[in-house]
């Protein structure tokens, strides 16, 4: 291994710093970051673009059943209760029509608009 290979692998060397400098400002410049609670449960931030089962995750919270995370396993069933968001494509089987105007939606499809509080189960 030679000094640059060995210097990028470090936990505090300089490329891996700029790496995750810039990562960190196209984060908070392209996303609009928003809180996201849980009911009896904990809190973490979601970007816009970003899924909120996966910012959990990212935060280091479990308040919310991960499975496939692909829209179809309905592990991660949830009920938005306060806030605006979209979804992406989620499984008819695990989410109704029904269920989806009273504001059920799979964590692993669902972008925030605005801050949430979500009831899990
Ligand atoms: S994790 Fe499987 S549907 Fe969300």
């Amino acid at each position: 291994m030679n000094d640059v290979d060995a210097n990028s692998r470090s936990a505090d060397s300089p490329l891996r710093r700029k790496r995750l400098q810039r990562q960190l400002r196209r984060y908070s410049v392209t996303t609009g970051l928003h809180r996201i609670r849980i009911v009896g449960g904990g809190e973490f931030s979601c970007g816009e673009d970003e899924r909120i089962l996966l910012a959990m995750e990212r935060c280091g919270s479990s308040d919310i059943g991960v499975g496939c995370r692909g829209g179809g396993c309905g592990i991660c069933r949830v009920r938005v209760v306060g806030g605006d968001y979209t979804t992406g494509k989620m499984s008819v089987a695990k989410i109704s029509e029904t269920e989806r105007a009273a504001g059920f939606a799979l964590a692993c499809r669902v972008f925030p608009v605005s801050d949430l509080l979500i009831e899990v189960g």
